[in-house]
């Protein structure tokens, strides 16, 4: 099928939906999504959003825990733009239907996390990014110029490559005409667009004990490495410190940062504190330093797990706070109220992503690119907690502005052909696949995990290619299915993660490499 839309957008979490909403009131758009429109990282998000309102906070406040978390790396620009408009953002969500806690004054109730220095987290009990998910999605599925195509895989993106033209880094202007699309029965569908949105999340699913849910597999940050775009620090990948330790569940349950922030203290599985021997503000530093005191811890004690105590915090108010993490908790034998709960670093975050402006534009023309996917230059060498959800909303925005400018002069490549692809070999070995995700993922935890070091990286690099050229083989051979192409895409990810960690000569932020102590 041939389809033409003023606005493609790939992806229908917080990203792909507010911009959606926007550029909605200026032409046709398209979301295209993968699975369920539901099913995104948007989803899962627990602590909340970090926006400035009340005093004694203050704009340069959050500015400045927001640059020394980012460990010299953050773009200044683009941390002031952030959020200084962070608060009109949060506004705009509330008013699409979003609520989030007040407390008994009627003021937003707002949580601290790691690494603020202030209460100034937004959030909705412990389930924020679902509140925030089912309010976008309602407007979205309501509104006349927004069609939502669940189960829509996007390939690749269309450039002058797809005309025949050769396209190489150096190219200038490459353009994007739209994408193609592998639609639920298997066809490839031609989309083209005036301008397209990339906003594919996370890649969690490079490691094996991920908070990130089975979509996360960095498919837009490899369609437009494949394309030739930019892509830059995605060697800062974050292990969030706290995931539930439940080894066989994916993916992994988070216990979000805010129970730190509201009194929860580390310990060791043994009972006894540690953070204090990292750093002065404890449970509460930057999760570069708590994710690497647990590992350390870890090695030490050879436990499989450190603990997060909330016994001495008030049970009402603990379960009132945070219902679904008692819930969870409770449903596998561990009541907080009495319990120590076990917990490990997961990987939870990519920091770098395809390279954007301060409008969301790519080194592509007609594309830009927001959400986690993208590296706007915000999060440096280290995201702060709860700032990856404003982001999305910041710069969705300004792209929206951007695209809406730009939609009366654009128009479609019609020379555009159809997809032409050369498998005929019906995969039936799944096994293949799962076998290489599995050998993927085993390579990326245990090499490139939250310590490095040069050794790991060639070695992680020798394996991967291994895996990288049957995949290669694998994928041309074969019929297309979702779960090849997200191999193929974990793989590039994997790759670029390798290949950045090894031009990284220190150690820097989420990137610590045992031949460059700090
Ligand atoms: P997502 O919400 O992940 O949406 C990506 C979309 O793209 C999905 O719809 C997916 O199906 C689709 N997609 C991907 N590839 C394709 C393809 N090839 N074709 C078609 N569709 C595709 N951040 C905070 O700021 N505060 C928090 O409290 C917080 N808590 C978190 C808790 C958890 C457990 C997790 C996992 C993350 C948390 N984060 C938090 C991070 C934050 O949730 C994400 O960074 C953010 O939601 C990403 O939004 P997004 O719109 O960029 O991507
Ligand atoms: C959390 O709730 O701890 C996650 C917050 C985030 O990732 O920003």
């Amino acid at each position: 099928m041939r389809k033409k839309v003023d606005f493609l957008v790939i992806g229908s979490g917080i990203a792909g939906l507010s911009y959606a909403l926007k550029v909605a009131e200026h032409g046709k758009v398209c979301v295209v999504t993968k699975s369920t429109a539901a099913e995104t990282n948007t989803r899962y998000a627990q602590g909340g959003i970090a926006a400035v309102l009340y005093t004694p906070d203050t704009y340069e406040k959050h500015i400045k825990d927001t640059i020394e978390a980012g460990a010299g790396l953050c773009d200044e620009k683009i941390v002031r733009i952030a959020i200084t408009e962070s608060t009109e953002r949060v506004q705009e969500l509330i008013d699409w239907g979003t609520h989030f806690d007040k407390d008994k004054s009627g003021r937003y109730d707002l949580a601290r996390e790691g690494g603020h220095s202030e209460y100034r987290v937004l959030h909705f009990k412990d389930k924020t990014g679902s509140e925030i998910q089912r309010a976008l999605l309602e407007k979205a599925i309501q509104h006349p110029n927004i069609e939502i195509l669940e189960h829509h895989f996007a390939i690749e993106l269309i450039t002058q490559h797809h005309l025949g033209i050769k396209v190489t880094k150096d190219t200038p202007d490459i353009e994007c005409y739209g994408a193609y699309i592998l639609n639920p029965s298997g066809k490839v569908d031609t989309v083209l667009s005036k301008t397209t949105l990339i906003a594919t999340g996370g890649a969690g699913n490079v490691y094996s004990t991920t908070t990130n849910p089975g979509v996360a597999t960095g498919d837009g940050v490899s369609m437009v490495y494949r394309a030739k775009g930019r892509v830059e620090n995605m060697e800062f990948i974050q292990f969030h410190p706290t995931s539930l330790y439940n080894p066989d569940e994916k993916p992994s349950f988070l216990i979000t940062e805010a129970l730190r922030g509201f009194g929860a203290i580390l310990k060791t599985a043994g009972g006894n504190e540690f953070m204090e021997k990292y750093d002065k503000r404890k449970s509460l530093a930057p999760r570069d330093i708590v994710a690497r005191a647990i590992d350390n811890e870890m090695k030490i004690s050879g436990d499989d797990f450190v603990c997060l105590d909330c016994r001495h915090l008030n049970k009402n108010e603990l379960i009132n706070h945070f219902p679904n993490i008692y819930a969870k908790c409770l449903s596998i034998g561990i009541d907080i109220t009495k319990d120590m709960i076990p917990v490990v670093p997961a990987a939870h975050y990519i920091c770098g992503g395809i390279k954007t402006d301060e409008y969301g534009n790519t080194s592509i023309k007609n594309l830009y690119a927001v959400g986690e996917c993208s590296s706007t230059g915000l999060h440096g060498a280290n995201r702060l907690a709860s700032n990856s959800l404003l982001e999305a909303i910041v710069f969705s925005h300004r792209a929206s502005v951007e695209a809406v400018k730009k939609i009366s002069s654009a128009d479609y490549c019609e020379k555009v052909p159809e997809w032409n692809s050369e498998g005929t070999v019906l995969n039936e070995e799944m096994v293949l696949i799962t076998q290489t995700l599995k050998e993927l993922q085993f390579i990326m935890t245990n090499y490139i995990g939250i310590v490095r070091s040069n050794l790991r990286l060639k070695r992680a690099l020798d394996r991967l290619e291994i895996i990288y050229r049957e995949t290669e083989d694998l994928y041309i051979k074969s019929i297309l299915t979702p779960r090849l192409c997200e191999l193929r895409n974990l793989i590039n990810c994997a790759y670029i993660i390798i290949k950045s960690a090894m031009k990284r000569k220190e150690s820097r932020g989420l990137h610590y490499s045992l031949d460059f102590p700090e």
